[in-house]
């Protein structure tokens, strides 16, 4: 009939195929992810649930959360005008200048003045770098495409072993390649010439090599980033070793960007004392997930100093940068409002952040005990709320291990092959790991943890029987 609209077809035509960043967000997902979200119902407990699942696998500290419970229960809600409505996407003023004088106080330490203009607050420390990697990196460029003389998309560099979703984040969130640098020596900085030869090989890479017309050598390597105390292996790096990575960087013109989510909690003493790298790297990161004790507020703070790593140019368009994008991770107003009154209680802060410290301490010098009693070597931890321990003695991969000891113990650690990159001209393949990361903080305090380590010894226990009668 003339005018009628056709009927639809019987079996319309698929729709269009999701971005490219749509497939990358779940390119890959960290092995252990679907495990940890299926244990999160059934938990043990001495009473409901002693059948239940120990959690020794993720970066938390939850012996102290009574406390900040506790003081979160006295702040009132009033939400003054400014903030009902739109406000600095980069966090209130005032909420900046608690902020600025926390990490000089309570964090950082170093005798640096922090300007709380010069500080982008957001929604967790993964919104953090998720951003500085999309500033920083194009991700890869499509052949032919010239950038600055480089067809490679711009990789970021990190010291392996590392924490896992720095891999999955800036890869599956910022689209963003990275490049591992393996230490000779485990729980240090790679040296200038450990990291020279990492350069030297990703210039020579194929895809990076040669500028335009097959001449000048460029790297596609443009920022790397290092992570004080350490994930997984909990050491705070000497002075010396910080400072000859600053000095490779600012040779190399790179972006270093220091990650100290773990800086407030470090208890080393000496020259294993928490060494601030703000003010030599560019950009200097912290949140309330670890030395707060609290994953769930979703709570980072960026910090970029005028001449942090020696270029106020480049400097200020990262924090140009940085501001522009936190509209997408703004801080909701109410929870400023909140964390206004707990940053500016400062009895509160110091006493709450050192009874965090304190209770990871503990609880690490209890794990190293047990670790000693039942001869699995580790590394010798200054903070953070794990030990990296090599299980080598069960003779399995850590993949195995980790298949073991959930399902056969009852017990959750995190397989070391996932702090390691398998692709790549450094990558490690998986089998060939027999380390584990166990998180002493993540169980619900000093009963779970001594189930959880109960758990692992008679598994230690069975598999050394079991390997003595092959
Ligand atoms: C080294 C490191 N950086 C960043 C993060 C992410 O922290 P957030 O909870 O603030 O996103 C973690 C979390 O485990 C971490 O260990």
């Amino acid at each position: 009939m003339p005018g009628a609209e056709a009927d639809p077809p019987a079996c319309p035509p698929p729709r269009p195929p999701l971005s490219k960043r749509a497939a990358l967000a779940s390119l890959e997902p960290l092995s252990y992810q679907a495990d940890f979200f299926s244990i999160l119902g059934n938990l043990w407990h001495p009473q409901s649930n002693p059948g239940g699942v120990v959690n020794l696998g993720v970066a938390e500290n939850k012996f102290c959360r009574r406390l900040l419970q506790d003081r979160v229960a006295r702040c009132h809600l009033s939400v003054p005008d400014d903030l009902v409505g739109y406000s600095d996407f980069a966090g209130c003023a005032e909420l900046r200048r608690a902020f600025a004088g926390v990490l000089e106080r309570l964090v950082f330490r170093n005798g640096a003045a922090v300007d709380p203009d010069r500080l982008v607050l957001s929604n967790g420390c993964t919104s953090t770098l998720t951003m500085l990697a999309q500033i920083l990196s194009d991700g890869e460029l499509p052949r032919g495409t010239q950038d600055s003389g480089c067809r490679a998309g711009k990789k970021i560099l990190y010291v392996a072993p590392r924490y896992p979703a720095f891999r999955s984040d800036l890869r599956g969130l910022a689209d963003v390649e990275t490049v591992q640098v393996l230490p000779s020596k485990l729980g240090a900085l790679p040296t200038a010439a450990e990291l020279d030869a990492v350069w030297a090989r990703e210039a020579s890479a194929p895809a990076a090599g040669r500028d335009a017309d097959g001449g000048a050598e460029c790297n596609s390597i443009v920022a790397m980033i290092v992570c004080n105390p350490d994930n997984p292996t909990g050491v705070s790096y000497t002075e010396a070793e910080l400072m000859e990575v600053v000095s490779w960087c600012r040779k190399r013109s790179m972006y270093l960007i220091a990650d100290e989510i773990y800086g407030a909690g470090c208890w080393g003493q000496g020259e294993r004392r928490f060494t601030s790298l703000v003010g030599h790297a560019d950009v200097t990161i912290w949140g309330l997930s670890k030395d707060f004790a609290s994953s769930g507020a979703r709570v980072s703070v960026a910090c970029v100093p005028t001449r942090g790593g020696g270029d106020s140019a480049a400097a200020d368009g990262l924090l140009e940068a940085l501001k522009g994008r936190s509209i997408l991770h703004a801080l909701p107003n109410v929870a400023q409002v909140v964390l206004l009154q707990l940053l500016t209680d400062d009895e509160f802060m110091d006493s709450y952040l050192s009874a965090c410290r304190e209770a990871m301490f503990r609880a690490a010098e209890e794990v190293k005990a047990f670790l000693r009693r039942l001869g699995i070597p580790f590394v010798d931890s200054q903070g953070g709320m794990f030990l990296w321990a090599d299980f080598s003695a069960c003779g399995l991969s850590s993949h195995e291990l980790f298949s073991r000891l959930l399902r056969g113990h009852g017990v959750f650690l995190t397989p070391g092959a996932e702090f390691f990159d398998k692709h790549g001209p450094s990558g490690v393949a998986p089998e060939s790991v027999r380390w584990m990361r166990l998180c002493f903080g993540a169980c619900d305090g000093p009963d779970a943890l001594r189930e959880g380590l109960r758990r692992v010894e008679a598994f230690v226990a069975e598999s050394r029987a079991a390997a003595s009668t092959e």
